[in-house]
């Protein structure tokens, strides 16, 4: 059964999308099987790596009668598919308000493919809204991005309360895989001291690996490539292979 990870963070442009991308990249060059979904109405994980939206999107499995096997699309690794998104998914929001069951829509959808995958990665917006409930109840996990910056650590709190409210209700083996330092430029004071801060007040695990800032990280959407297919030599792709290394020890 594939492990299901929520990329989250309601803070915005933490690098989510960024690890979304490259970490479900990553897995796939060490040949795991995996399924980024793109659960954003912003619709970056999608052109980020150019996948078409022309058989649906998520929000057609969310509101409308599509399967998931209707809307995932193949890409040049043949260990990496994707499930698009695009800007329809906004409507969603409010949509689902009148659903029943509405924050499990996701986890229902997801049921019949889950075998088919060993890792399903979701790339979640910066929200805590419905959508993101409905990822976070669908998971078996979350990974947090944190950018090295002063308040980093704002807004924490209110997604750790999130995850206890859904672990108590609509999901109670949610658990947090870890928090993931990005952005992290080792020639500023600031980010040694942040990631110092984050090491002694957080909860929860934080990894090693750290992502730092490169430029090839920032570039490699425009080519419609994850950093590793865009520049493997680079600081970037180096940094996500290792990211994915560490996360699979922690695998059972
Ligand atoms: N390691 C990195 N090196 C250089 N630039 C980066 C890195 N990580 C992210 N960025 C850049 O920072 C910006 C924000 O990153 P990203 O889109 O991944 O954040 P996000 O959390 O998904 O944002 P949002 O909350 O809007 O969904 C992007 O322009 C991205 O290219
Ligand atoms: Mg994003």
């Amino acid at each position: 059964m594939g492990k299901v990870i929520a990329i989250a963070n309601q803070k915005g442009g933490v690098g989510k999308t960024t690890t979304a991308i490259n970490f479900a990249s990553a897995l796939a060059i060490l040949e795991h099987k995996i399924l980024l979904i793109d659960v954003d109405p912003q619709g970056n994980a999608s052109t980020g790596l150019r996948v078409p939206t022309d058989n649906g999107t998520i929000y057609d499995v969310l509101i409308g009668d599509k399967q998931m096997t209707d809307i995932i699309v193949s890409t040049d690794d043949e260990y990496l598919d994707v499930a698009p998104a695009d800007i329809d998914l906004v409507g969603a929001e409010i949509e689902l308000i009148q659903a029943d069951n509405r924050e499990q829509i996701l986890k229902k959808a997801l049921h019949p493919i889950k075998d088919n995958y060993d890792f399903i990665i979701m790339d979640c917006q910066p929200s805590l809204g419905i959508i993101t409930v409905n990822a976070l109840t669908a998971a078996d996990s979350v990974i947090i991005p944190l950018q090295c910056e002063v308040f980093a650590l704002q807004g924490l709190g209110k997604l750790t309360e999130t995850i206890e409210i859904i672990k108590t209700g609509l999901n109670p083996n949610l658990s947090v895989e870890g928090i993931l330092l990005s952005m992290y430029d080792k020639r500023l004071r600031m980010s040694n001291m942040i990631v110092n801060e984050i090491k002694n007040t957080s909860d929860y695990a934080v990894y090693n690996t750290k992502i730092h800032r490169n430029i090839k990280v920032a570039e490699s959407p425009i080519s419609g490539k994850s950093v590793i297919h865009y520049d493997v030599k680079s600081t970037g792709a180096q940094d996500f292979i290792n990211l994915a290394s560490e996360f699979l020890t922690h695998q059972n």
